[in-house]
């Protein structure tokens, strides 16, 4: 039989259509039967709409409501009917009118639910993605889904606006080093080849500027063999952006449009016109992380000095060995029980801190002589002491009575910061500070060009290899690496790293410096990247780019946590899709084919 096909869809009849002859199309979200008579919610992508089966209706008609499971999809054709003031249900859009059941069709029938479709949050995650047709019929998911799309809709629209072109790069690439390992490809036709999935479309974009396409963007899919975390996926996308004849502050400003109008057309947010920018030593120093969260204060401060005329042998040792003290005012946690101070100190033991010291501010501010409780307070104003030490702490902390004071030292400057900085973290989130409708955005500016790899024992690209070093540390790059700042930047949001991006080298020698104290031979560099250096042949022009993860960015703006809410798809944290369940064995045939030979089978996990 032919299906009744809508005339409207489920969220659209307003009082004014009352009398209507119409037609709805969508899925039983809920059913009541109510003295005789069947209300049910019938919803679409775009509402709910109640429709009713009257208690006078035909038999057949009843017979068929009363058959009406959720998730049935039907087919009804009635007439609308306003409802009376009483009955009108001021939280749906539709909740003025109701439709009149006179015909139905029950298009499909629905098996017993793994779980309720608004009550997804309920199920285990595992459940959720296993049926995710099931989780993306909800109200939730099916935002985000909207969200996405219009995100990626606008991201299109401004960088059309501003003249960028989008162009597509293949995804079957030559295998490369950018970072993580390569996904690869066995190739048919060339017996132990292997195409790679392209990590990001870094040096193809690279070379479209060599092309002279001045402006190129691309929505790209990226794949990355590295392990799943909340924020990140084996696939995932970027916003992947280039531009030729431009400085950093060029990239800067177009990124801030971009996400001006994103923001704008998606939320209705209004972002401010710049976004501040924070160099990463001051990131370091102040958060301990060049990902800060900057919805809250919390600064850290350095109290290396006071912690010198201090009485505790710990925190001069680390200074005696170079390295650093570092302290974080709770304000009004001097409550703080010994157990809730241990998890604090549990988030800094994950940066490698050996413990975390701390005390209580019972009086001090203003120029009052300081009065230090609990925990380390003795090293400061216990016996042995100097006078006034107590007091200049507090004044330096800028602390209050009933404030907590926590305290790492480390011989490592960078350990005492990240992991007094992870404090931090906590403590926003456990105070309630990370409000996810406010939008922090800031640069991370002048990181460092190069990173000593301990376990390897040499230096590395800290971003990748084609990042501009900052011109005042050229001639120096060779005699002291360490110090050498890139002309490269981050975006953060609200703690996360949501875009990367840097002014690259166009200078052929300059590149081959480079590849040479990351350690790579001109054979090496000739191999692996020889089409690149190739096409530098060839009036490579000044450039430099970003790339904004687009499913960390709707993540964040959708107010979630992970990125597997706002991809239709994801991998769980195994990199298995439990839907489809892959990745999976194949046929001989197909083995052979590819000249594979299975030697070991992996462990099933
Ligand atoms: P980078 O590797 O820093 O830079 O990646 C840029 C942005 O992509 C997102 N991202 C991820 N999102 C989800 N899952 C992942 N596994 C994942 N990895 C990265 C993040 C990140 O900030 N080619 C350079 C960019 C450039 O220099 O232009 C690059 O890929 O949001």
């Amino acid at each position: 039989m032919e299906y009744l096909k809508r005339t409207t869809t489920c969220g659209a009849l307003r009082k004014g259509d009352a009398g209507q002859i119409v037609a709805l199309n969508g899925w039983v979200h809920r059913k009541r039967d109510h003295g005789g008579i069947s209300f049910i919610n019938l919803r679409d992508r775009y509402g709910i709409t109640q429709v009713v089966v009257d208690a006078d209706a035909e038999a057949a008609l009843k017979a068929s409501a009363a058959e009406l499971k959720n998730e049935y999809c039907l087919s009804v054709r009635g007439r609308v009917r306003a409802r009376p003031d009483s009955m009108v249900n001021p939280d749906m859009p539709t909740g003025e009118i109701e439709v009149v059941v006179s015909e139905l069709q029950i298009l499909t029938r629905c098996e017993t639910l793994p779980f309720q479709i608004d009550e997804r949050s309920d199920a285990k995650e595992e459940t959720r993605l296993k049926y995710r047709y099931l989780d993306l019929r909800s109200g939730a998911m099916q935002y985000r889904m909207r969200l996405r799309h219009e995100v990626a809709f606008a991201v299109r629209e401004h960088l059309a606006s501003e003249g960028f072109y989008e162009i597509e790069t293949p995804t079957f690439i030559r295998s490369t080093p950018e970072g993580a390992r390569d996904y690869l490809v066995p190739s048919r036709l060339y017996p132990g080849k292997f195409y790679a999935l392209p990590q990001s479309p870094q040096l193809y974009k690279q070379i479209l500027m060599v092309s002279g396409m001045d402006k190129y963007f691309q929505i790209a899919r990226c794949y990355r063999d590295e392990d799943a975390r909340g924020d990140r996926q084996p696939e995932f996308t970027q916003i992947d952006i280039e531009m030729s004849f431009v400085k950093r502050d060029d990239v800067l400003s177009m990124v801030e449009r971009l996400f001006g109008h994103v923001f704008r057309k998606t939320l209705g947010e209004e972002l401010p016109a710049n976004f501040r920018r924070i160099s990463y030593d001051e990131s370091m120093e102040l958060y301990g992380t060049d990902k800060p969260d900057l919805r809250f204060g919390l600064a850290m401060k350095d109290i290396g000095d006071l912690a010198a005329r201090s009485t505790f042998q710990a925190f001069k040792d680390a200074l005696a060995a170079g390295g650093a003290v570092k302290a974080l005012v709770a304000p009004d946690k001097a409550d703080y029980s010994r157990k809730q101070i241990e998890e604090l100190e549990a988030a800094a033991k994950v940066y490698r801190a050996k413990g975390m010291a701390w005390f209580k501010v019972a009086a001090g501010e203003g120029g009052a002589a300081a009065q230090l409780e609990g925990g380390a307070s003795k090293f400061f104003a216990g016996e042995g002491a100097p006078a006034g030490l107590a007091s200049d702490l507090v004044a330096a902390l800028g602390a209050k009575s009933g404030d907590l004071v926590l305290m790492v030292a480390d011989a490592k400057r960078k350990v005492a910061c990240q992991s007094l900085g992870a404090v931090r973290s906590k403590l926003g989130k456990d105070l309630g500070l990370c409000d996810p409708k406010r939008f922090e955005f800031a640069w991370i500016v002048d990181f460092p060009m190069f990173e000593w790899n301990e376990d390897e024992n040499r230096w590395e690209a800290a971003h990748h290899m084609f990042t501009m070093p900052q011109e005042r540390f050229h001639a120096t790059m060779e005699s002291d690496p360490g110090s050498v700042k890139g002309d490269l930047y981050d975006l953060v949001l609200n703690g996360y790293e949501l875009a990367s991006g840097s002014i690259r080298i166009h200078d052929p020698d300059l590149q081959k410096r480079v590849f040479k104290i990351v350690g790579f031979s001109e054979e090496d560099a000739q191999k692996k990247f020889g089409f690149l250096t190739e096409a530098f042949k060839y009036g490579p022009p000044p450039h430099g780019g970003i790339a904004p993860g687009l499913d960390r960015l709707v993540m964040l703006m959708a107010g979630d946590t992970s990125i597997k809410e706002v991809i239709a798809f994801p991998k769980n944290s195994f990199a298995v899709s439990p839907m489809d369940d892959c990745p999976n064995e194949v046929d001989q045939k197909q083995l052979d084919e590819l000249h594979i030979k299975i030697v070991e089978k992996a462990e099933s996990k």
